[in-house]
């Protein structure tokens, strides 16, 4: 009869349309599987790397920061002598414990997974402001060459396999190329509010340096003066 669909090719049209169910959803099952085996590996191990900056070469250093009042007395400081002093930048303070570290952001943070857990917390101990004779060391203040300090120095160095120079614990200050009279007399002015008697609680340095408990892990590629690509890409604690 027209218009009626025989039983034989219902069944037919049934076992077509499995067919076709069968073959769209097997691929799906086994695709949306993998994701979801994946997925938490993937978090672990793929790094979000868009903060490359092309032309740059990839560089990465480790820093050990300060918190609370300390750090915000640094940041204040900083940001004082960065305006003082155009066009120097301003930045974060930090203690550099490794610079300059060329590989993959992905292994520097687990090379320092590594690290952070070779480590005890330790206290990085403040000694004076001084001044050196590159941009990048232009005033900082210097900080002790402590047992912790000088142990965390030397297992970066071994668990990054880097013959980098002899370990100079320093908080910096200020970048910049200015002569060194204006560095004394930026290293003075920055002498006076951190430790100063005219100093006040805004500006002064209570704390005569800060624990250690984490490590971070920056993107630093060297030929930026400015800072301006610096990232902040992972923050490992110790334990
Ligand atoms: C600390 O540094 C300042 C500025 O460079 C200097 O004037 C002062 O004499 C230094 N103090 C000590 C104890 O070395």
């Amino acid at each position: 009869m027209p218009g009626v669909i025989s039983w034989g090719s219902k069944r037919k049209l049934t076992i077509a349309l499995f067919r076709i169910l069968a073959a769209s959803l097997i691929p799906l099952c086994i695709l949306v599987g993998r994701y979801l085996v994946a997925q938490p590996l993937r978090k672990m191990e793929e790094l979000d790397t868009s903060y490359l900056v092309p032309g740059y070469v990839e560089s990465y250093s480790l820093w050990v920061m300060p918190k609370g009042k300390t750090a915000e007395i640094l940041r204040k400081e900083i940001k004082t002598l960065s305006a003082a002093y155009p066009p120097a930048p301003d930045f974060e303070p930090h203690v550099t414990l490794l610079p300059d570290i060329k590989i993959p952001g992905q292994d520097v943070i687990a090379k320092a997974k590594e690290l952070a857990s070779a480590l005890q917390p330790y206290y990085v101990s403040f000694q004076n402001i001084s001044r050196g004779s590159v941009y990048f060391q232009c005033v900082y203040l210097l900080c002790v060459k402590n047992e912790g300090t000088i142990h965390a120095g030397d297992v970066a160095r071994k668990v990054y396999s880097m013959d980098t120079p002899p370990y100079m614990p320093h908080l910096s200050l200020l970048y910049s190329d200015i002569p060194a009279e204006s560095r004394d007399l930026a290293a003075g002015q920055a002498h006076k509010r951190l430790y100063g008697e005219g100093s006040n609680y805004d500006t002064l340095l209570a704390e005569t340096g800060f624990t250690v408990d984490s490590i971070a892990v920056w993107y630093t590629p060297i030929e930026d003066k400015s800072t301006a690509s610096w990232r902040k890409i992972a923050v490992v604690p110790i334990v």
